[in-house]
């Protein structure tokens, strides 16, 4: 019998993602099956097609994506597939709402790639989506005291309670709404994440260029206008006014070949669960060559 690697793509939103799609065949499964507005409430019945389908041996050649715009609804429905599982009634399940792991993934592995950063004050701007929270948690686990921002300080502190409660990681939160509480930020900081939406410029070149103690500057948007006046989207760990820059193309390729590398990986046992810190491992795995 020829068993094919199926994929269920688990979504938290009313359509699943097309991209994740793509990704999926790239990275090595046969047939996909999406389904939309997962929930932990309807789950347990699509878990069940998952394990109780295919005998010991032949249960790796399922798994399961969970994906989705939504980062907290994503962790619910990603705890929840889990419980459900027991003894080796379980297949290999990966987390990445909004791409949020292996993006995160491939800015940490591409910033320590220049070096340790234990010590160093690292800043996620708009540090509340997928991306921030998981890049934010990274760069702590690397050691770099973390300020993760918002516009808005609650959002900011519930975000760095929601890492704290999974990954046992301190971040600091802080707002930052405006130029003024940006520089506030970034004082005394060596790195930067820019984590906002597309389109949106959270730190102006003037504001950085002359920065004393900024290093690397990473910003993963890619439209237009970028989040970190005067980088180039390709850049790519080359210099500009004396700091490491990364730009979200530059960043984009290994995040894909990591979200490839994650996929194939889910057929190889049935019992392995990718959430940060295991994408993290392969992004650096992967091994990262910075050029410009
Ligand atoms: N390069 C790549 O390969 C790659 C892959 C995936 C994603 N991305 C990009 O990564 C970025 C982050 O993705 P994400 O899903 O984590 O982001 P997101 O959730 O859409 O946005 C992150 C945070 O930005 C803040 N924000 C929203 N509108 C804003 C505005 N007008 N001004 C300032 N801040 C604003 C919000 O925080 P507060 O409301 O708390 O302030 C939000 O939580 C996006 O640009 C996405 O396109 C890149």
């Amino acid at each position: 019998m020829l068993v094919k690697k199926l994929l269920l793509q688990l979504d938290t939103d009313p359509m699943p993602s097309s991209f994740d799609a793509v990704v999926a065949y790239d990275g090595g499964a046969d047939q996909l099956v999406s389904y939309a507005n997962t929930t932990p409430a309807n789950v347990e019945s699509i878990v069940h097609g998952a394990i109780f389908t295919r005998g010991e041996k032949q249960k790796k050649n399922t798994a399961i994506f969970i994906g989705g715009s939504n980062l907290t609804q994503g962790e619910s429905l990603f705890d929840a597939v889990q419980k459900i599982f027991f003894a080796n009634f379980r297949v290999s399940v990966m987390l990445d709402s909004s791409g949020g792991n292996t993006t995160a993934s491939a800015v940490v592995a591409l910033i320590t790639s220049l070096g340790n950063i234990g010590g160093k004050k690292a800043v996620v701007l708009a540090g509340t989506g997928p991306v921030g929270q998981r890049a934010g948690m990274l760069l702590a686990e690397e050691g770099a005291a973390v300020v993760l921002t918002s516009r808005r300080y609650e959002r900011a502190q519930a975000a760095c309670q929601n890492m704290a409660a999974r990954f046992g990681v301190s971040l600091t939160p802080m707002q930052a709404a405006d130029l003024e509480s940006t520089q506030t930020a970034l004082e005394n900081a060596h790195i930067v994440v820019a984590a906002g939406p597309a389109g949106v410029e959270l730190l102006p070149e003037e504001v950085w260029r002359q920065h004393p103690s900024l290093e690397i500057l990473a910003d993963v948007n890619t439209v237009p206008p970028l989040g970190v006046g005067g980088l180039e989207m390709r850049d790519k760990g080359g210099d500009r006014f004396g700091k490491k820059c990364f730009g979200g193309l530059g960043i984009g390729s290994l995040k894909m070949k990591v979200h490839r590398a994650a996929i194939a990986k889910l057929f190889e046992a049935n019992d392995q669960v990718f959430d940060a810190e295991a994408i993290y491992a392969l992004a650096k795995k992967i091994g990262t060559t910075v050029k410009q």
